[in-house]
């Protein structure tokens, strides 16, 4: 069998063309079913589609109004007002802008005093609307979604994880130190991910160009945890700047 095959591969020509391309897969779901649940992502790489989706919908062309949305992960003891939060950066670069109900607004709790309830609850918060529709997705260097890292077993749902070196390093950024980045993070669990319905994979910039070998090679292991995608039925990956 093909592997390759079970994944829809979309070479974008730029940044800006990659975050249209999954923009638009977006807003064709969400003029399909006003009540979409949307996976969110964050990191650098969704800016863009993020940039995409609250100009259509200041241009009256989408509405979420009645739309939920549950985001990947969270760092763990990081306050939702800080702004290297994933919290924070949602507001920031989606939810002030649109019209989702905050009730529909779901992130991980990352400074709560009992993470595995709320792991626990968060998986049954997703169940209990149906699963999620359309789930887009970052990679790590490391071959990480969510941040499920390197070895992680694909049965587990959301839980609590640490960090390796490689992704604090490569998160340091949004930081004042390396000392400053958390070392553990709430996250959906590779079967929280496998559950949603359709995924949307974006690539971009050559600091990935080893993880989209990794992934091209079709070879399914759970030391490349993005390598899960290729037993789902319903992935498009969009790159751009690796070949
Ligand atoms: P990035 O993060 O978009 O900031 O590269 C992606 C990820 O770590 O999943």
């Amino acid at each position: 069998m093909n592997v390759l095959a079970n994944l829809k591969w979309i070479e974008a020509k730029s940044y800006e063309e990659m975050c249209k391309n999954a923009a638009d897969i977006f807003k064709e779901q969400l003029k399909k079913d006003h009540a979409t649940v949307f996976g969110m992502a964050t990191g650098g790489t969704p800016e863009g589609f993020y940039k995409e989706l609250v100009t259509a919908y200041k241009a009256g062309e989408i509405s979420f109004a009645h739309a939920k949305s549950f985001n990947l992960d969270e760092y763990i003891g990081i306050n939702p007002s800080n702004e290297a939060s994933y919290h924070y950066y949602m507001d920031h670069n989606l939810f002030n802008h649109i019209d989702m109900n905050r009730e529909n607004i779901h992130v991980p709790a990352g400074d709560t005093a009992n993470l595995e309830k709320a792991a626990k609850e968060y998986d049954a918060e997703i169940e209990a609307a149906g699963n999620i529709d359309i789930q887009l997705l970052g990679i790590g260097v490391n071959g990480h979604i969510g941040f499920n890292e390197p070895g992680t077993p694909f049965t587990l749902g959301t839980n609590v994880v640490e960090l390796t070196q490689s992704t604090r390093e490569a998160n340091k950024v949004y930081f004042d130190s390396i000392d400053d980045v958390p070392t553990h993070a709430i996250t959906m669990g590779i079967n929280t991910i496998m559950n949603s319905k359709k995924v949307v994979l974006l690539i971009s910039g050559e600091s990935k160009q080893e993880a989209f070998n990794r992934l091209r090679s079709g070879i399914i292991t759970e030391d490349f945890p993005a390598s899960a995608l290729h037993n789902h039925p319903d992935v498009t990956v969009i790159y751009t700047g690796v070949k």
